[in-house]
């Protein structure tokens, strides 16, 4: 990610999400991801794809083409699956996007490791892909999961969850951990723990209320970025004023 961030000169991901579309226009969904990529890559290190787009166009259709189109404009594809489920299927789940051409994947921590994420954790590894962890994610309700304190198995101290997944991240060796914009003192204390370490990606800029400059002084390294640049009437511009925002920083 760093070369790609640094190629691109670059620290927003774009996060390529469109509203649902009924049958028969769903079609119009692929020519306008590929118009907005075209338009954007000149801003943008990586892109994230999530079910916005895995389910009207099929992993081996419609978004294998934009992984493609993607890796050929020097960015990054990012897949937002939030794996979260027993060892066996997150291993399967993610050897398909894999196989699909993505760089990195998505995980949700709460599974655990043992029988959890570790099958994950070995094929990302043996097909040097990387993983990026939930560790408190953008939306308010987070604060009921994330949020909530917990006591520590090994240390018996009482912690935050997020402060418990952001130590797995250092311990289980994650390419990334995903922290809210919105909560700029998590970040600041996520990145304390993880002391530069592994890489903050930040979503929530915009659309969710999060704002660039609060985000990335708290401590994030990348900007995840939605609706602000897709819904735009003119993306290229949006997303160059955000990757020149986040430099002026
Ligand atoms: P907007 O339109 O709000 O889109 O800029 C944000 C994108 O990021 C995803 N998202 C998250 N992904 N952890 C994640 O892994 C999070 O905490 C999180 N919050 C938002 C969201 O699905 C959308 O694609």
């Amino acid at each position: 990610m760093q070369e790609a961030a640094k190629s691109k000169d670059s620290r927003l991901v774009l996060a390529l999400d469109f509203p649902f579309e009924a049958g028969e226009y769903r079609e119009k969904i692929l020519v306008k991801a590929q118009r907005v990529l075209k338009a954007v890559h000149p801003y943008v290190g990586a892109v994230k794809i999530n079910h916005h787009l895995t389910l009207p166009l099929g992993t081996f259709d419609g978004v294998q083409m934009l992984v493609e189109q993607i890796r050929g404009q020097g960015m990054l594809a990012i897949m937002d699956a939030k794996v979260n489920d027993i060892g066996n299927t997150n291993q399967v789940i993610a050897e398909y996007y894999f196989a699909a051409g993505f760089d990195a994947i998505i995980a949700n921590p709460f599974v655990g490791w043992d029988e959890g994420l570790k099958p994950l954790f070995d094929v990302s590894k043996r097909l040097n892909r990387g993983v990026i962890l939930l560790t408190y994610m953008s939306h308010r309700g987070a604060s009921e999961g994330y949020g909530q304190t917990i006591i520590d198995l090994e240390t018996c101290e009482q912690i935050p969850q997020y402060v418990s997944f952001a130590r797995k991240a250092l311990k289980w060796g994650a390419d990334g951990v995903v922290v809210g914009a919105t909560v700029p003192d998590k970040i600041a204390e996520v990145k304390r723990i993880l002391g530069g370490k592994v890489a903050i990606y930040s979503p929530g800029v915009g659309a969710q209320g999060g704002a660039v400059e609060t985000a990335i002084k708290a401590g994030a390294d990348y900007l995840i970025v939605g609706r602000e640049i897709t819904n735009s009437d003119d993306p290229a511009r949006a997303a160059r004023m955000l990757c020149e925002s986040i430099k002026r920083i």
